[in-house]
C-alpha cells in the first residue's frame, strides 16, 4: 500500500502485522489502533493537542519510580482500572476494586484480633467478618493483606514519619474462616495532584478525593484471588470516588458500640475508653477455572 489516507491507515495498520502474531495480541492492538485512531479522526486532534498529550505521558514518566505510579493514577481516574474490575469480575462472589498505588508487599503477619491503631490518634474502629466461599462455607486459611492510610490521609509509602508498614497486615483465617483486627477509622483522601494528573483534574473541574475505605487482598488456595476495598455508608464521598472503585456491595455501615462491648480475643494498644465503631463485612471468594 504505496498511498496511506486517512480513511484507510486503520486497515493499512491491520496489514502489518506478521503470521506468527499472538492472535490475543493482534485482538487487542488491533482493536486498541481503531480506537486511537477514531478518537483522532472524531476531535480532529491538531499537532499542538498531540504535542501536550505526548508531554503528559513523558512527565508523567519522570515522575514515576518504584514508590509513584502515575500510569496506575492515570489509568484510575480515566476510570480504566476500574472498567478492567469490573469486567473481569463475576457475580457470584464480592466485588472487586481498584488495588490503587500504594499497595507495598511483604506486610508482617497479623493474628486474629490484633491492633492496627498503635498509638494513633483516633476512633477505634473493630473491622470483621468471614471469608466464605458463594455458598456461605467458611474458607480456612485464607490470607488477607490489608492496608490503609493513617488518620493523615496518607499511606506509609507517602509518608516519611511513619513506619513502612504502618496500617499494613496479613491475616489469615482458621477454620471458620474468620477475620477481625482493630484499626482507627478510615478517613477520606485526596490521591496525589502534585503531578500530571493533578493537572488534568484541576484542567477539568474535578476533585481529587476518595471516600474512606480499608483495601483487602484476599487468596485461599483453590479460589480466584480478590482485590477489592469496603467504603462506609455514611461517607461523603460515597457518589462521587474520583477513581470510580465503589460497587454497592462493598458498602458497609458502622455500628457504634460502648467501650464494655469490647469482645474478648481482640487487643488494642491502651484502653477502649471512648466509644467504638464495628464493621462487619464478609468477603466471598469464587472457586477458580
Ligand atoms: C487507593 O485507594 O489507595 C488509591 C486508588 C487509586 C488511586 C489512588 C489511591
Ligand atoms: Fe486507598
Amino acid at each position: 500500500m504505496r498511498t496511506v489516507t486517512k480513511d484507510n491507515i486503520t486497515d493499512v495498520f491491520m496489514g502489518y502485522f506478521g503470521e506468527d502474531t499472538d492472535p490475543r495480541l493482534r485482538e487487542v492492538m488491533q482493536s486498541l489502533a481503531s480506537h486511537l485512531h477514531a478518537f483522532a479522526k472524531e476531535v480532529n486532534l491538531t499537532h499542538a493537542e498531540w504535542q501536550k498529550g505526548i508531554e503528559f505521558l513523558e512527565f508523567a514518566g519522570r515522575i514515576s519510580d518504584e514508590h509513584r505510579h502515575e500510569f496506575v493514577l492515570l489509568s484510575d481516574v480515566l476510570g480504566l482500572s476500574s472498567l478492567v474490575d469490573m469486567v473481569n469480575s463475576v457475580p457470584e462472589g464480592t466485588s472487586s476494586s481498584v488495588l490503587g498505588p500504594f499497595h507495598i508487599s511483604g506486610a508482617p503477619p497479623i493474628e486474629f484480633g490484633a491492633d492496627m491503631k498503635g498509638e494513633y490518634e483516633g476512633q477505634v474502629l473493630l473491622a470483621c467478618g468471614r471469608v466464605t466461599d458463594p455458598d456461605g462455607n467458611p474458607i480456612e486459611g485464607a490470607e488477607i493483606d490489608i492496608w490503609q492510610t493513617a488518620p493523615n490521609g496518607l499511606y506509609s509509602s507517602q509518608d516519611p514519619d511513619q513506619d513502612i508498614y504502618s496500617f499494613h497486615g496479613i491475616q489469615t483465617t482458621g477454620a471458620d474462616g474468620r477475620y477481625g483486627f482493630t484499626t482507627v477509622k478510615p478517613v477520606s483522601y485526596t490521591v496525589p495532584t502534585d503531578g500530571p494528573v493533578g493537572e488534568i483534574l484541576r484542567a477539568t473541574g474535578r476533585h481529587p478525593w476518595r471516600p474512606s475505605h480499608l483495601h483487602y487482598i484476599i487468596k485461599a488456595p483453590g479460589f480466584r484471588p480478590l482485590v477489592t476495598e469496603i467504603f462506609p455508608d455514611d461517607d461523603p464521598y460515597l457518589d462521587e470516588d474520583t477513581v470510580f472503585g465503589v460497587r454497592s456491595d462493598l458498602v458497609m455501615k458502622y455500628v457504634e458500640c460502648q467501650p464494655g462491648d469490647f469482645p474478648d480475643g481482640y487487643v488494642l494498644s491502651g484502653k477502649v475508653n471512648d466509644t467504638f465503631l464495628r464493621a462487619d463485612f464478609d468477603l466471598k471468594l469464587v472457586p477458580e477455572g
